[in-house]
């Protein structure tokens, strides 16, 4: 049977490879996605979830807009890696799919009240919705199947020296899901750092040769200019998309259990994700941290994801 999930986005040039993947794959029942800000504002990330689904034919799967700013602090978006419209590279037309006149947390509660089955909720952008919705429901957390979840590291950051980009963006909203007591799967920098979108990947994307082949294309080349202009990497990381490809295929990443703790008030460090990685602290693990990913099978998963929604473009 499928495993019933709701996207929690950003979208976001990974976010949007992650919804692709979602929508594409029979192992995932994609019930809902809702946005939050994050790489760009919630007008922005909103806008883009319907415009990737639109170019998809990704129909019947309601996208309702989230928070606008984290629980605390100010709002942050990163421009600088994924442009001024949050999905720079294609041109993209006015959406045809529409947005829901809910907001997320109403979506969130309406879609777990409504399914026979606890869902996994997969968050990809800031965590401010899923805290949001845990301290708005506690009574439907047994709804909840798992939270598999793209964020922190269990090495140094992206954003600051210490911190990933969206733990960073609201750190209280991370530390209420880590410590909530539901199973939590960290995909971080760590793992998504093993699968770049390099020249060769892009090919792999342009050789399909559908419409949205040409915009998966148009949307890596953007990313990967960026992450070569600001971090010097031969490609553009996919961070997000790990977290349903670990779903569908979960072999395809390998774990530790241990405890993640978030850092809530350094001086340099706010936002940095603490991974007992050799259980030194004694505080008990709280979240299963993606180490080692096989890179092969992730791109063809993906590729295969673009082929299967754009093939009778072609
Ligand atoms: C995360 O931040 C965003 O830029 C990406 O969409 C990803 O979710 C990586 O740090
Ligand atoms: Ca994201």
């Amino acid at each position: 049977m499928a495993i019933p999930v709701i996207l929690d986005c950003d979208p976001g040039h990974d976010d949007a490879f992650n919804i692709l993947l979602a929508a594409a794959h029979p192992t995932i029942d994609l019930l809902a996605i809702t946005t939050v800000a994050g790489n760009q504002t919630l007008e922005k990330t909103t806008l883009n979830a319907r415009r990737v689904c639109t170019v998809a034919g990704i129909e019947g799967v309601p996208i309702a807009a989230g928070r606008d700013r984290p629980l605390h602090g100010p709002v942050r978006v990163a421009a600088s890696i994924h442009g001024e419209s949050g999905l720079d590279g294609p041109g993209f037309k006015d959406p045809t799919v529409p947005l829901d006149r809910r907001d997320a947390l109403t979506l969130i509660r309406d879609t777990l009240l409504a399914h026979p089955r606890p869902v996994t909720l997969v968050p990809t952008g800031p965590l401010t919705n899923i805290a949001a919705f845990l301290l708005a429901y506690p009574q439907l957390t047994d709804r909840i199947e798992r939270i598999v979840l793209m964020g922190g590291s269990t090495d140094r950051g992206n954003t600051t020296p210490a911190a990933e980009f969206n733990i960073h963006c609201d750190p209280e909203a991370a530390d209420i899901v880590l410590t909530s007591g539901l199973p939590v799967t960290m995909l971080g920098l760590n793992a998504s750092h093993q699968v770049l979108a390099t020249e060769d990947v892009i090919a792999r994307f342009t050789a399909l040769g559908t419409p949205l082949a040409d915009i998966c294309t148009e949307m890596l080349g953007f990313f990967a200019g960026r992450y070569r202009e600001v971090f010097g990497l031969p490609g553009a990381p996919l961070h997000d998309p790990l977290t349903v490809a670990h779903l569908v295929d979960p072999d395809l990443v390998t774990f530790v259990r241990a405890n993640v703790a978030v850092e809530l008030t350094g001086t340099h460090t706010r936002g940095a994700t603490v991974v007992d990685l050799h259980g030194v602290t004694g505080r008990a693990p709280n979240a299963d941290v993606a180490t080692v990913v096989d890179a092969g099978r992730f791109w063809d998963l993906i590729v295969g994801a673009v082929w299967a929604l754009g093939a009778h473009q072609a």
